[in-house]
């Protein structure tokens, strides 16, 4: 089966509703964020700190270039590979993309507990995450399934994935 891609915005649920949509599906789960981590040997703000946002997002493309390689997994991948159409292409190839999107507020609030995302820590948080979103919109509407994860559970979230994906033909069986 192709792989299960999820792609949206920094705090919109990517890896959290990924771990538990491959658990329910039994399905082998893969975070893109943490292939890097684990072939650069650094956390992200590390990578981004020490080489800066290219160097980043050309592990991030060979990364996604090793996952989409992959069949029958769940992809959790990181906000900013929508913005080279390259990683989109590869990953549609062998895969059915889902975003997820939330409310800026949302987003505002997910992403406050932590300070592990670099573009992220601007004095201005708000007006940066709206910066970004404004510029990504478009790329994450390219997805074959969009779901707002502003409210509900991290159960209600995968579920209404399952039903719009067995719906969409793309589960066989019980996934
Ligand atoms: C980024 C999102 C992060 C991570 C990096 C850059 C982005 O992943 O890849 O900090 O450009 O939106 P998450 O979306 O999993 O936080």
């Amino acid at each position: 089966m192709k792989n299960i891609v999820l792609l949206g915005f920094m705090g919109t649920g990517k890896t959290s509703v990924g771990r538990l949509l491959a658990r329910q599906l039994k399905r082998p789960f893969v975070d893109v964020d943490k292939m890097i981590e684990i072939a650069c040997g650094a956390a992200i703000s590390e990578i981004f700190q020490k080489h800066g946002e290219k160097f980043f997002r050309e592990q991030e493309s060979e990364m996604i270039a090793k996952a989409a390689s992959y069949e029958n997994a769940v992809i959790a991948t990181g906000g900013g590979v929508v913005l080279n159409a390259e990683n989109i292409a590869r990953l549609r190839c062998n895969g059915v993309l889902v975003t997820l999107t939330a409310s800026p507020e949302v987003i505002l609030e997910r992403t406050a507990k932590r300070t592990t995302r670099p573009l992220l820590n601007a004095p201005d948080r708000e007006q940066t995450v709206k910066a970004l979103l404004e510029n990504r919109e478009p790329l994450y509407q390219e997805a074959d399934y969009i779901i707002d994860t502003t409210s509900g559970s991290l159960h209600q979230i995968a579920q209404k994935i399952i039903v719009l994906l067995r719906q969409g033909g793309h589960l066989r069986g019980r996934g």
